[in-house]
């Protein structure tokens, strides 16, 4: 079962999931990171950044990768996964971009972008620690329900649902992409340490779901359930429904 820690706002637990990520760093300087977009990871990337300036931790030796991409969508847009992981996470925290993987959402043979980066994951020695955020329906990365709690990284169709919720993003409904490239449910497992953050109203009833329901591919945050070493970092309003 996953320790849960119920926080005031997204500032405390960017805080608190920043500690976790010193702690691991500190341990392991060449730290192995597995990296969410969405607007839920960003305090503690804000956190970290911090710490980063302040010098209280170190992180040349830390690589990352990226959980999901888009796919069609180039890494020079603005919203490819690949730029949103350039701006909030490569760049305040000083990391080597070359050390920063995304899935490829683009170019030759795309059918084989999953297993290549499967590749480059088990190449870099597995990812050591994972964020994650959760989709109003319960997906992870883009693992929209329905979603094999074995997978590995592949291509998915996004549900209506995660378009809806990612149309901000897009100048238009119709440029929202249909289609991206995720670490699969199998992938995300293999991680050696979970970091599940939730906040706000809209989270509240995946966040039970995962947390409380069946371990079910319906709801794919529910694999968090079956991790040995996971934490959930929720506000009061996420945790509602527990
Ligand atoms: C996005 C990402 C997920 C993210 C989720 C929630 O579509 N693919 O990795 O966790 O949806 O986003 P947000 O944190 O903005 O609520």
């Amino acid at each position: 079962m996953a320790e849960v820690i119920i926080v005031r706002d997204p500032t405390e637990a960017g805080s608190v999931a920043s500690s976790i990520f010193a702690q691991q760093i500190t341990t392991n300087p060449a730290t192995v990171l597995g990296l969410a977009t969405g607007s839920t990871p960003l305090t503690t990337y804000a956190a970290l950044a911090a710490a980063v300036t302040e010098g209280t931790i170190d992180v040349s030796g830390v690589r990352g990768f990226a959980l999901d991409e888009y796919l069609g969508v180039p890494p020079e847009h603005p919203e490819s996964y690949r730029s949103v992981i350039t701006r909030e996470v490569v760049e305040p925290l000083g990391l080597n971009p070359d050390q920063v993987w995304t899935p490829r959402g683009t170019g030759p043979d795309i059918t084989q972008a999953g297993a290549e980066y499967e590749a480059l994951i088990a190449e870099a020695g597995g990812i050591d620690l994972q964020i994650l955020g959760i989709g109003s329906n319960g997906h992870v990365g883009f693992n929209e329900p329905g979603s094999s709690l074995t997978s590995t990284t592949r291509i998915k169709a996004l549900a209506e649902q995660t378009r809806k919720d990612n149309a901000r993003f897009f100048s238009s409904p119709e440029e929202v992409p249909t289609h991206c490239i995720t670490q699969g449910l199998g992938t995300i497992l293999r991680a050696r340490q979970l970091l599940l953050l939730a906040f706000g109203a809209n989270k509240a009833q995946a966040v039970a779901a995962a947390l409380e329901g069946p371990v079910s591919s319906a709801v794919p945050g529910s694999v968090i359930q079956q991790h040995p070493r996971a934490t959930v970092i929720i506000d009061e309003a996420a945790a509602a429904g527990l």
